[in-house]
């Protein structure tokens, strides 16, 4: 699937800098959450994803879990997906530290 993306993120200037720091807190041991909340299709998704990508070029392990709307019960479903994900990634790469 083809995906339109523009190759700038546009603005976002503050949230940009939140995710860099959750980054600098990520590689100094502390972990966190960051939220992104906001109305349908104002950029949570490419906010995200940018992070993501600059995560991963930084040698950080990205691991992705979905929501599904209308999930109901699968409260737990995008939390199990990461760690399917990472397990899928350690038994592809036997012997390596996690
Ligand atoms: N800051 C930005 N710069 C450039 N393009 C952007 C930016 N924010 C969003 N877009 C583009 O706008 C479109 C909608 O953004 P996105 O899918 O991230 O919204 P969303 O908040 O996740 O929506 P939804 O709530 O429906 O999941 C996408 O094509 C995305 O690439
Ligand atoms: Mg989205």
């Amino acid at each position: 699937m083809s995906v339109l993306r523009s190759a700038e993120l546009v603005g976002r200037d503050a949230e940009w800098q939140s995710g860099l720091a959750a980054l600098a807190h990520l590689a100094q041991g502390q972990g966190g959450l960051l939220v992104l909340a906001g109305e349908a299709g104002i950029g949570k998704s490419r906010l995200a994803a940018d992070l993501a990508e600059r995560a991963a070029e930084r040698g950080v392990a990205v691991l992705r879990g979905r929501a599904v709307p209308g999930g109901g019960a699968q409260a737990y479903r995008p939390l199990a997906g990461a760690a399917s994900q990472a397990l899928r990634h350690q038994a592809a790469r036997p012997g390596r530290p996690s």
